[in-house]
């Protein structure tokens, strides 16, 4: 790896990156429209943290601002999500080796006054041309390195699976669990298909890691104490892709 460029990392919320502003020495904020960027060193390296706010379209424009004005060798995005399954817990993790859009549909055809049946819709992104469901992958190094990592990472159970990414927050459990069934999303939050969107056109390796906070099925409410966990857990493959850069 070009050791002179930076790691950029992502969090959507003050809270998703607060252990990372006191862990990076040398700190220093830059505000690029209204996006901040916390820039500093870890264990020698330069790293960009990033808020990049809630939400697809935040977190596309900040993404894209952070590549853009920083030239980094990768991007981490990580943060929260709500579990799509019975068997993850608050504060297993789920490393994102694909992501799909589950904000991206076509509906059946129903008449005036027969209603919406969202069951029925299908997922699919719009393109010039055919439509079809479209899965975005991590980078493959990214994610072995994640999973070397696991053993550092005691509070929960590690997966590899697919992040579903939407605008949205289901509380439908039937709808959570036809995520599943159907698509095979592991967990759902608000941000990592725009990131690997970006990261996709402008040629950057991604990873997206996610720690469920919530688990509507299971009635686990929001627990946003696993940020920290999960932050702790990124330095730590931050750490081992340092030695792999220094190597
Ligand atoms: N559904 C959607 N987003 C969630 N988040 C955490 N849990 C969920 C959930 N069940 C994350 C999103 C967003 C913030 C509101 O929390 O990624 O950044």
């Amino acid at each position: 790896m070009d050791n002179k460029r930076p790691i950029l990392l992502q969090g959507a919320m003050e809270v998703e990156i607060s252990y990372f502003k006191e862990v990076i020495t040398d700190l220093e904020e830059i505000t690029i429209y209204g996006y901040e960027f916390f820039k500093g060193n870890f264990e020698g390296y330069p790293i960009i943290v990033s808020k990049t706010k809630v939400g697809l379209i935040e977190a596309s424009i900040a993404t894209f601002i952070g590549i853009t004005n920083f030239n980094p060798i990768l991007v981490i995005n990580q943060g929260t999500a709500g579990a799509c399954n019975k068997t993850m817990h608050i504060g297993d993790i789920v490393i994102g080796d694909k992501c799909i859009n589950i904000n991206s549909f076509i509906t059946n055809a129903r008449e005036e006054k027969q209603g919406s049946i969202s069951l029925d819709w299908e997922l699919l992104t719009f393109k010039d041309g055919k439509d079809e469901l479209i899965e975005l992958n991590a980078n493959e190094k990214l994610c072995n390195i994640a999973i070397k990592c696991s053993n550092s990472y005691n509070v929960g159970k590690i997966v590899t699976g697919t992040i579903g990414s939407g605008d949205v927050w289901d509380k439908e459990v039937d709808r959570i669990k036809w995520f599943n069934e159907k698509y095979n999303v592991l967990c759902e939050e608000m941000e990592t298909i725009s990131v690997y969107t970006v990261c996709k056109k402008l040629d950057i390796s991604v990873i997206g890691i996610r720690v469920i906070s919530d688990n509507e099925i299971l009635k686990e409410s929001f627990d946003s104490s696993v940020t920290l966990k999960l932050q702790k857990f990124i330095m730590e493959i931050c750490k081992e892709l340092i030695k792999e850069v220094k190597e």
